[in-house]
């Protein structure tokens, strides 16, 4: 005998991978089909669909196909989508005004959206950057975002949202004390069961780059998203954003971008112990799409790999633009 029996190891951990059905009984986390949130996008002209050259599968749609393109994201049991517009160059102005009009594509598609579904939860976009000339989140006054002239136009705009009949508000501009206002506003416009989800530690991230090609926003001067948008080297000053937006009334918390971030969902969650929601964005998702279409990765075990990742870290909600995919598959694999 090589070994002397006091040589075993004590604990043997590989027991509890010996097959699949005991891999089953112990399984710590589970992405499910209702934890996902499908981000959509929608243009606001008359043509068709057009299709997103560094996010594909992805699309500006027109009204009707985003009823039918979110139909199949809530027969896929995905509970929730997020919208956002992609507004002509002529309606966009210095001070993002077409924000507010409730005649402008985000309510009309949102009384769409409800109309059709009416279960599903629809999230709107708060900040002002698909509607501003300069592609800025805020209002451009000498060179610099001025805070408080664009929390004036945010309460605008979430007011509209809620009228049009949003469920959830999203505000992702990063202006200080935004959320606050916002809940104000809101509560007093009647609207006290409209939800606010914050994008609380929104980084000034690379990983944007796609979706500004979807909705043609990209800052073309005015200021530099950094001011406002927050240093990617930075931890404690997301808890410290956290905090002062689940003080002013935020319901639901946000990373983003999402897996160069995983520290923070698990800081975050295990902070405050508020449902903490994660955005896979535009460039993780380009990054999944250019290694699959190169053959380089499977898609689809390396995607949901890469949710599961989320939810062990103690995501509760995932924006990601994969969702009606990731459904999809998790139901094939559960019906297996
Ligand atoms: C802007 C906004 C951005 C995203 C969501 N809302 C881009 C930005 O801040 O420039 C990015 C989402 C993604 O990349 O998927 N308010």
């Amino acid at each position: 005998m090589p070994f002397a029996l006091s040589r075993f190891p004590a604990h043997r951990p590989r027991r509890l991978r010996s097959g699949p059905a005991i891999r089953a009984l112990v399984r710590e986390t589970r992405l499910a089909p209702e934890d996902l949130i499908q981000p959509l996008f929608v243009h606001d002209g008359d043509g068709p669909d057009e299709p997103i050259p560094s996010m594909p599968g992805m699309f500006r749609h027109n009204l009707s196909s985003l009823v039918d393109r979110a139909g199949q994201a809530w027969e896929a049991g995905v509970p929730a989508v997020a919208l956002f517009p992609k507004v002509a160059d002529e309606r966009k102005t210095l001070d993002g005004s077409a924000a507010w009009d409730d005649a402008g594509i985000v309510p009309q598609a949102v009384r769409a959206l409800k109309a059709a579904l009416p279960d599903l939860l629809v999230i709107t976009d708060i900040a002002l950057d698909p509607y501003s000339s300069l592609g800025q989140d805020g209002v451009v006054v000498d060179g610099r975002i001025d805070n408080d002239l664009t929390i004036q136009a945010l309460v605008q705009q979430a007011a509209c949202q809620a009228r049009a009949g949003a469920d959830i508000v999203a505000p992702s501009d990063m202006m200080d004390g935004r959320v606050g206002a916002i809940r104000g506003v809101l509560d007093e416009a009647g609207f006290h069961d409209t939800l606010i989800l914050a994008y609380s530690a929104k980084f000034a991230s690379v990983f944007y780059g796609p979706f500004r090609d979807a909705l043609d926003s990209a800052p073309r001067g005015g200021t530099d998203k950094r001011t406002y948008q927050m240093d990617p080297a930075n931890g404690d000053e997301a808890l410290h954003e956290v905090a002062q937006d689940l003080a002013e009334g935020a319901d639901m918390v946000m990373v983003k971008p999402g897996m160069p971030y995983l520290d923070l969902v698990w800081r975050v969650k295990e902070t405050f112990g508020r449902p903490t929601a994660v955005y896979q964005v535009s460039g993780e998702y380009a990054m999944f799409k250019a290694a699959a279409a190169k053959g380089w990765l499977e898609e689809r075990p390396a995607v949901l790999e890469g949710l599961l990742g989320f939810k062990r870290a103690g995501a509760d909600a995932i924006l990601t633009y994969y969702a009606t995919d990731a459904a999809r598959w998790i139901r094939e694999i559960d019906a297996r």
